[in-house]
């Protein structure tokens, strides 16, 4: 169980929130970069409770401000995208992408133009997606995970995201819990990948072997990594990293995919009540194999992929009738990752949009989500004494887990 004050410390992240300024020390993926064209349509980003405008420039730089035009506050999602500038629609303003206002054409001898400040944040391409920073002072060194550095991103990174109507931790959490994979996507994995047509397909190896024992976790300067007895062993060895601030590595496709393709998920704040989940299959060395291309490939759609029209007003799409017929949980029976996705989301969804952790009951299989909170609640309240936020600045490289589930960190030291 978590206090309700400590909920609310975890759990709000909008601007004048302690959480919200740790989260502010982070870059965050916000889109896939393929869908931010030259002189495109800008984009409305929401991030951490804020609202931006996020396009790409003539020249094909990228560029994101605050939504509101810096004059009346006219929203620049609307602007029109030209000659490296946005131009507000109520009056004609002109803001280049670096920022500077370069017409004002109500205002013909405007002389305050050049000493409004429109904030140019940092935004950058890398692993298929557009990153952002919006904190104070100046960005922290681009966190170099194996997925941003990889020589050919199109053929090596397959990001898709899913937009979910809840708070950013309830999903993180579900994916700490490693008891869930054998219950809630139990029979769903065989049946949602059938068209493998394989006795080995994904997932197959993940025996329904609920129990979970010996939790494991380590401290590390980017997060902490956790190993367990029971449970999908997908991951070989088994140690789990979970990297600031929000990403998780849970290894590898399974059999009969190339060993070096592995899965990473990553949780962005949008609000208190709304977040982006990421699925981010990559392969440091070579071209994602074909089956880890086709089975992360298959999403209905890479920018929500959640199965369509699968919500809280239709039980997720759940059908009582394929439950009848073999299916454990009866969502997402289909639909592959996407539909195991679904099934998460149901979940964390159904929990309502921050859940309330008063009254709870965990046990000792619920040791990772203890440790994942009490990790995020030192990290919160060490930056609120001044401290540096936990994993900003520490070299990320190489952290994953590949299809045996061989740690490339290194054997974890267990004293910590
Ligand atoms: S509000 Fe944008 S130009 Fe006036
Ligand atoms: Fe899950």
């Amino acid at each position: 169980m978590l206090s309700r004050e400590d909920t609310e410390l975890l759990t709000r992240i909008g601007p004048g929130t302690p959480m919200g300024a740790l989260m502010r020390e982070y870059w965050w993926p916000v889109l896939r970069n393929e869908t931010v064209e030259a002189d495109g349509a800008p984009t409305r980003v929401r991030l951490l409770g804020q609202d931006f405008v996020l396009f790409r420039a003539t020249d094909g730089r990228l560029a994101m401000f605050d939504e509101g035009c810096p004059h009346r506050g006219a929203s620049l999602v609307l602007a029109r995208n030209e000659d490296c500038a946005l131009r507000c629609l109520l009056h004609g303003w002109q803001i280049s992408v670096d920022g500077k206002i370069i017409e004002t054409p109500n205002e013909k001898n405007f002389r305050h133009a050049d000493r409004i400040d429109v904030r140019a944040y940092p935004a950058r391409e890398a692993g298929g997606m557009v990153w952002v920073w919006i904190g104070d002072g100046e960005p922290p060194s681009f966190p170099a995970f194996d997925f941003n550095t990889v020589a050919d991103p199109e053929a090596q990174v397959l990001p898709a995201g899913m937009y979910l109507n809840c708070n950013w931790l309830q999903a993180l959490e579900t994916l700490w819990d490693p008891a869930h994979q054998a219950c809630l996507h139990n029979q769903d994995n065989a049946v949602a990948l059938a068209f493998e047509k394989s006795e080995d397909a994904l997932f197959k190896r993940q025996h329904p072997e609920l129990t979970i024992s010996n939790i494991e976790t380590v401290s590390e300067p980017w997060g902490f990594r956790r190993h367990c007895d029971g449970g999908p062993r997908l991951n070989g060895d088994g140690w789990v990293p979970t990297v600031m601030p929000t990403w998780h590595f849970t290894g590898g496709l399974g059999p009969n995919v190339d060993e070096d393709d592995r899965v990473v998920f990553g949780h962005v704040p949008i609000d208190d009540e709304h977040m982006l989940l990421w699925q981010i299959a990559y392969n440091p060395y070579r071209p994602l194999g074909e089956i880890g291309r086709t089975l992360c490939g298959r999403m209905p759609n890479a920018d929500d992929f959640r199965v369509p029209g699968a919500s809280r007003e239709n039980n997720w799409g759940q059908d009582r009738e394929i439950m009848s017929n073999g299916s454990w949980s009866g969502i997402g029976v289909g639909y592959g990752v996407a539909g195991i996705l679904t099934q998460d989301a149901a979940i964390v969804e159904g929990m309502g949009a921050i859940a309330d952790r008063t009254n709870e009951h965990l046990g000792a299989a619920d040791l990772s989500i203890i440790r994942g909170r009490r990790m995020m609640l030192d990290a919160v309240r060490a930056h609120m004494r001044g401290e540096g936020a936990l994993g900003v600045d520490v070299d990320v490289a190489g952290i994953g887990l590949g299809h045996d589930g061989t740690s490339k960190v290194g054997t974890p030291d267990l004293v910590s």
